[in-house]
């Protein structure tokens, strides 16, 4: 059975085996782009020469840069936690603009949470929109790359998805997660023409950082941030992690038996000293 709903990926010949993000592909879907890095990708992306598809929840913020780029950037207000606004807001793209060439999920949040005091509705949020956000963004569009037989799709993880750390255990597992899902990705999608990138930043100056008072080694600013991520999946690369000299290190603690780096972590930021009493979890 060859190109029939019960076979959405269907085999073509000729594909080519390793893939570059690539202007020519089509339009690029890019979540969180109201601020931060997203709003910083978007300027990487138009000087790179690819035209834009915005998505936040800000719709004032999006179309303010959409504004900068007239032609080239288009908003589309969309919140990535809803399954119906991200269907409503791919078709909206598709029949505007054709086929979506790049997808970038971009669009996170962070929320702390103690671990003797995990807030379920903090837990589930962050989950619904980092991780099933990247899902409702992407599996409409796999599927079209698949038929066509092009296109590429970057998930931002972060370096906290290498290994648990402190008040992280619904955003790291969030993004842990996302890592395993670009990995499925890669695999999957290579054979059929599709480039997966994963980009995997330690510390990044953007206005998620700024209510967080924990030490921030190794911060870069989110031009540099958007950059290398830009550069990387134009070179075709899966893993983008950067700066090296936090994120490696990192992984490579986290190659150690697990309890070593447990040990090493508690150590590391200070939480072997954390008296009892300190808990700032909510409840
Ligand atoms: N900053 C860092 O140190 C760092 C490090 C590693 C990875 N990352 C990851 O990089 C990505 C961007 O982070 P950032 O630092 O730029 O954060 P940020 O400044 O807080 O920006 C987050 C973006 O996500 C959007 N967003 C949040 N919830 C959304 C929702 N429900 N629907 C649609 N859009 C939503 C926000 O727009 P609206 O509020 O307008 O919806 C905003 O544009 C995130 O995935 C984050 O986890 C950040």
């Amino acid at each position: 059975m060859t190109g029939t709903a019960a076979e959405p990926f269907p085999e073509r010949k000729s594909r080519p085996k390793f893939r570059r993000a690539d202007p020519a592909d089509g339009i690029v879907w890019l979540t969180g782009a109201s601020q931060g890095i997203g709003a910083a990708l978007a300027h990487a992306l138009v000087a790179r020469g690819f035209t834009l598809a915005l998505t936040a929840r800000n719709e004032g913020a999006l179309r303010a840069l959409a504004a900068e780029f007239p032609g080239r950037a288009f908003a589309y207000p969309a919140d990535v936690g809803s399954n119906e606004a991200m269907a409503q807001c791919y078709a909206d793209i598709l029949a505007a603009h054709g086929p979506i060439g790049t997808i970038i999920a971009n669009a996170g949040i962070y929320r702390p949470l103690a671990a003797e005091a995990i807030d379920i509705a903090a837990f589930i949020e962050c989950i619904n929109v980092n991780l099933l956000g990247a899902a409702r963004q992407i599996a409409p569009a796999a599927r079209a790359m698949a038929t066509r037989g092009r296109g590429h799709i970057c998930v931002i993880s972060s370096a906290t998805g290498f290994g648990g750390m402190p008040t992280s255990s619904a955003y790291g597992a969030s993004k842990a997660a996302l890592i395993n899902f670009a990995e499925c990705l890669k695999i999957e999608l290579d054979p059929l023409g599709i480039g997966v990138s994963l980009a995997v930043p330690g510390f990044v100056d953007t206005p998620a950082q700024e209510t967080n008072d924990f030490p921030k080694p190794f911060m870069v600013s989110a031009d540099d941030a958007a950059r290398r991520i830009v550069e990387g999946m134009m070179a075709g690369k899966f893993e983008i992690t950067f700066p090296r000299r936090f994120t490696w290190p990192l992984a490579a603690i986290y190659a150690l038996p697990r309890s070593v780096y447990v040990t090493l972590v508690r150590r590391q930021t200070g939480w072997d000293k954390r008296p009892p009493s300190t808990s700032s979890g909510q409840d």
